[in-house]
């Protein structure tokens, strides 16, 4: 009896003792991570310690449904993943400001998140300064080249094409599955201009990458990437997450075999592609004390790898979808097309300046493609302001591009499909300053002449010789897009018939 009582005291006093112990430990943890906005910040939700706003966010769209928080706080609000606060810029006005007027201060990368982890604080999306610099003007001025090289950039695409045109012709008549398709193209695209080969769609390196690279692009900004981000302290344990750096292994070993074989096939002086050119640079550079080296040619691969693939494929997903169901806009396209090539074996980039409705279709696609919603996130590179609030050094930006896209006060037909946001009343094609899927000021995309070239190529080449409807037994088209680092269309099947000589007068 008396032992019991004792027994019982001592574990009464050991729940006590661990009871007290857990709530000191919980206050000294939330004074410690105890979290206060700066003086004269963008206002916000009050972050919970150590989640932050993880908590408050929906947690199956995490940063996707944040439209409450801007119809409350304005168009710059701001919250906090973790301990790290973050400012949201929404509107055409805010995004200028930042972007474009302050394109210095707001052209910094965040550390410490899953994206920077990714690539090792290597490459040239995720890096700052001279790294950066440097890289950047080189694939800018090695893509500018190969525009007029041997072969040219439209050479490379129209040859990709031909075996998109391969396809769909096999299965003209049918329906067939156009997300592999288009991301396979996009992929060949990409490789065509770094590699100088493409791959068989049926090939593994072709297969296998794709997977990792959509994986990835899923994993950034989705749910185990937001804890990732917001708590350290899980990063090490086997989450989910894990896989995007497994698969980020997976893509560096195959480039890294890439630049092997270039090693021992290459002739100096004499590039075939992007890697020979930045072996050329290497050589070239010597030991400079420049940021050039094989390593950092894996990672600057992988970079472009990874941003020309999945968002040039998605864009186009987006396109087949919106133009089956609108055969009227299809039609038009079709009409313009043919009147404008003739008898002309080929379409060139040039011919675009000619076919101003075709380019009006092209934007409003990516309009409503969105195709990368939130851009990579940016940081401050000093203490700025912005819109009347102070922005200290160091704080992540996350610009909303859909924000601009779908702006009320920018657009004649802001939450419509229809390419007249892109035509003035003379039918000529104009271009609203809200029109920004690409981002804009010195962070904006670097492959924007190249997706652009792509995207006018393929879409012309197929229209012209294919119609595309969409199949009976579909339903109800559902275009609510895929939330991620990258938007990508529900799953869909792209009806194809070949167009015959009578149609629309061709
Ligand atoms: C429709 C297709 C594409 C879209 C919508 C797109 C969009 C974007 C956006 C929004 C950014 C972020 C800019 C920022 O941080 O503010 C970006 C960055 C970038 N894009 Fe693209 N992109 C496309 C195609 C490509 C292609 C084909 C390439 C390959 C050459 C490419 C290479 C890059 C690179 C390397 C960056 C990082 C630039 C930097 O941080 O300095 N993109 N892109
Ligand atoms: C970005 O803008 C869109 C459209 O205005 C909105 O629905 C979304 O919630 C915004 N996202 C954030 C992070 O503010």
């Amino acid at each position: 009896m008396w032992s019991f009582f004792v027994k019982l005291c001592r574990t009464a006093v050991t729940m006590l003792g661990s009871a007290i112990l857990f709530w000191i430990s919980f206050i000294l943890l939330f004074l410690l991570f105890r979290t206060k906005r700066p003086k004269n910040f963008p206002p916000g939700p009050r972050p919970i310690p150590i989640f932050g706003n993880l908590l408050q966010l929906d947690l199956v769209d995490l940063l996707n449904d944040l439209r409450k928080l801007s119809e409350r706080y304005g168009k710059v609000y701001s919250i906090y993943l973790g301990r790290k606060p973050a400012v949201v810029l929404n509107g055409l006005q805010a995004m200028r400001e930042a972007l474009v007027t302050q394109s210095v201060e707001f052209a910094g990368r965040p550390k410490g998140l899953m994206i920077n982890h990714l690539s090792e604080g290597k490459g040239v999306g995720m890096t700052d300064g001279p790294m950066w610099k440097e890289h950047r003007r080189f694939a800018l001025t090695t893509l500018r080249n190969f525009r007029m090289g041997k072969p040219s950039m439209e050479e490379r695409i129209l040859g990709e094409i031909f075996h998109i045109v391969k396809h769909l012709e096999k299965n003209a008549g049918k329906s067939t599955d156009p997300q592999t398709l288009f991301h396979k193209a996009g992929f060949n695209i990409i490789c065509t201009v770094l590699f100088g080969t493409r791959f068989k769609h049926e090939d593994e390196f072709l297969q296998l990458n794709i997977r990792h690279i959509t994986e990835n692009s899923k994993i950034i900004n989705g749910l185990w990437g937001m804890i990732y981000d917001t708590l350290p302290l899980l990063r090490t344990l086997p989450l989910p997450f894990q896989k995007a750096f497994q698969n980020m292994r997976m893509i560096r070993k195959s480039l890294a075999d890439q630049v092997s074989q270039h090693k021992e096939s290459r002739v100096p002086g004499e590039p075939r592609d992007l890697i020979d050119c930045y072996l050329d640079e290497m050589e070239k550079r010597g030991d400079d004390g420049s940021s050039f080296s094989e390593n950092q040619l894996v990672f600057y691969l992988l970079d472009l790898f990874f941003a020309g693939t999945d968002t040039t494929s998605n864009t186009l997903l987006t396109a087949f979808l919106y133009l089956m169901t609108h055969p009227d806009v299809q039609e038009r396209c079709q009409k313009e097309i043919n009147e404008v090539l003739g008898e002309k074996e080929q379409v060139s980039f040039q011919d675009r300046h000619r076919m101003p409705y075709t380019q009006a279709m092209i934007h409003e696609i990516q309009r409503v493609a969105d195709t990368v919603p939130l851009a990579p996130f940016h940081a401050t590179t000093k203490d700025t302001r912005l819109m009347g609030y102070n922005i200290p050094k160091g704080t992540i930006i996350i610009p909303n591009l859909s924000s601009g896209l779908s702006e009320e006060s920018q657009w004649k037909f802001p939450h419509e499909f229809n390419p007249s946001n892109f035509l003035n009343d003379e039918g000529e094609f104009v271009k609203p300053e809200a029109f920004m899927p690409f981002s804009a000021g010195f962070r904006v995309c670097l492959g924007e002449g190249l997706a652009r070239m792509e995207l006018f190529l393929i879409l012309v080449t197929l229209l012209r010789r294919f119609k595309f409807i969409w199949p009976e037994e579909a339903g109800v088209p559902d275009y609510t897009p895929v939330f991620g680092l990258i938007h990508s269309p529900k799953p869909y099947k792209l009806g194809v018939r070949l167009r015959g000589s009578g149609d629309l007068g061709a």
